[in-house]
């Protein structure tokens, strides 16, 4: 079954119950689940990809400013499907094109949108891993991702 890497960001933290509840009713399986707090180092890293945009430390603070909850989601195109749960990336467009979207109900912006999730086979992998280590792997103090052992 294919897996995604989710995340239920600081504005959306406090309504996360009700976001688990649209997650569960769309057919997902929560597999794992874990609350934490980002350190700007940690979300830099989580957002690498986006290195030299002009959002990214505006992101990396937002996305330290409070917990998070990760989780790993499983479901027939898990991917896909919670993109679409989602909803677009802007929440203000999200309210007219997708509704009933976690970014409609649950954002505010095209920062602050509630949610994350990963956009390819290979993002899921390195984004689950970054969140739930594999065990035998010994996590780096520095930046709290896993390294090899
Ligand atoms: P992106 O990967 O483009 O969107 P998505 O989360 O839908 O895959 O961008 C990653 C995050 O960066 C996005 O969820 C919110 C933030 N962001 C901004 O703060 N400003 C922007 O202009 C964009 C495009 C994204
Ligand atoms: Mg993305």
């Amino acid at each position: 079954m294919e897996q995604t890497l989710a995340l239920v960001k600081p504005d959306a933290f406090a309504r996360k119950d009700e976001v688990v509840l649209k997650v569960v009713s769309a057919g997902f399986t929560v597999e794992k689940s874990a609350e934490l707090q980002l350190t700007p180092a940690r979300a830099a890293q989580f957002y690498a990809e986006h290195a030299g945009k002009p959002f990214l430390d505006d992101l990396c603070n937002f996305m330290c400013s409070g917990r998070v909850l990760a989780m790993v989601l499983s479901k027939e195109g898990a991917i896909k499907a919670w993109r679409e749960l989602m909803g677009p990336t802007d929440s203000v467009a999200a309210r007219s094109t997708a509704p009933d979207s976690m970014r409609a109900l649950f954002g505010t912006d095209k920062q602050k949108n509630a949610c994350h999730g990963s956009d390819s086979p290979e993002a899921a992998a390195r984004e689950i891993a970054f969140f739930f280590p594999p065990s035998g792997e010994i996590p780096d103090l520095a930046t709290g991702a896993a390294q090899a052992a």
